[in-house]
């Protein structure tokens, strides 16, 4: 049996094909980076726009790479949250508009947890019970996995995702758009214990995060707490050293909370998504605690890390437990 899978949530125009083992045939993104780079972060009405000019070519595309014809789908499956509302509302329309064409089941799947089944379908077999942490542009998240389906809020950021935070300083020290990427790049020729920037970890006994102090203590170095420092963008081995100590600070706090969150479950899996898994530091720092500790690691090749529709395939699970969404579907901005 196929599925067909859309995502539409933030600025990424996708769909995907696959099967209900679930195993996938095609994965189609349309990026609109260069659309938003010059606003320096996603414009949401701008997004929208795109995915509506994109949605059909892309579906397409999906169907071709999978080698099968439009009526041989047998489910569609749309992330309808969290996301854009502008945004999210394309794809969900979409999808209404194609299983009620088709005749077939309509699914909704959240993104977010989406970005923890990215884990199960590259790893092909069962990963729960497992930790799962999700860090993208708009949530930094740790969940209790309990099975497929069920996943309990552990802990969610207080302010600004860890995402958001690496955009926001790679503007700081001009480093463009996306700036995740960008950090990643530069802190590979920086000494990363040349400033000590602050790991918020908040009160004893909660898992929740806070990176706004952080972004907040790399502009006041850059800029002096008056900001009375010349302005203009740091360079060389100074913005190197700025980008891996701020990176690093991150990793810390990310990878402590997992392990956190890994202690007080119990259990002895983790599974990561979201954009910022594609970290090559996080992914390090991870492997070292997971095998310390002795836990399983699962992160996904980066084709889905970042925003895709494969991951879409959670609907598989859904499937076999006959959850369906009704024809009057909505798209839900807010988890
Ligand atoms: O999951 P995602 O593609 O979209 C959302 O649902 O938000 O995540 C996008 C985020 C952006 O903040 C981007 O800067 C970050 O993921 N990102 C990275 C890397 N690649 C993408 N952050 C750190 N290192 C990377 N290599
Ligand atoms: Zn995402």
């Amino acid at each position: 049996m196929y599925f067909l899978g859309i995502e539409t949530s933030c600025d990424e125009t996708a769909a995907a094909v696959f099967t209900d083992e679930p195993r996938v045939l095609s994965n189609v993104v349309a990026s609109q980076t260069e659309l938003h780079s010059r606003f320096s972060g996603v414009v949401p009405e701008i997004a929208a726009r795109a995915h509506l000019r994109q949605i059909l070519p892309v579906i397409d595309e999906a169907l071709n790479r999978a080698g099968i014809a439009i009526h041989q789908v047998g489910c569609i499956a749309v992330h309808n949250t969290p996301g854009l509302v502008g945004a999210l509302l394309v794809g969900v329309s979409t999808a209404k508009m194609l299983a009620l064409a088709l005749d077939v089941p309509l699914i909704a799947v959240n993104h977010v947890h989406a970005h923890i089944y990215a884990c199960r379908l590259a790893a092909g077999r069962d990963i729960f019970p497992c930790v799962g942490l999700v860090v993208s542009g708009g949530h930094t998240a740790l969940f209790d996995c309990k099975d497929a389906l069920n996943y309990d809020l552990l802990g969610t950021t207080r302010d600004d995702a860890a995402g958001e935070a690496l955009d926001k300083v790679a503007s700081i020290l001009g480093l463009g758009f996306p700036g995740g990427p960008a950090i990643d790049r530069e802190s590979a020729a920086g000494n990363a214990k040349a400033f000590r920037f602050p790991r918020s970890l908040l009160e004893d006994g909660t898992l929740d995060f806070s990176f706004s102090g952080l972004k907040t203590a790399v502009l006041y170095t850059v800029q002096g707490q008056d900001r009375s420092q010349p302005t203009g963008s740091p360079t060389g081995k100074h913005r190197a050293d700025l980008a891996a100590s701020f990176q690093q600070a991150v990793v810390d706090v990310l990878v402590l909370r997992c392990q956190q969150a890994l202690e007080k479950t119990g259990y002895r899996r983790l599974a990561v998504g979201g954009g910022v898994s594609a970290n090559r530091k996080l992914r390090a720092d991870l492997a070292t605690m997971c095998e310390r500790e002795r836990v399983e690691l699962f992160i996904p090749p980066l084709e889905l890390c970042t925003d895709n529709a494969a991951m879409a395939a959670m609907a598989v699970e859904k499937f076999h437990r006959g959850e369906f969404a009704p024809p009057d579907l909505d798209a839900e901005p807010n988890l």
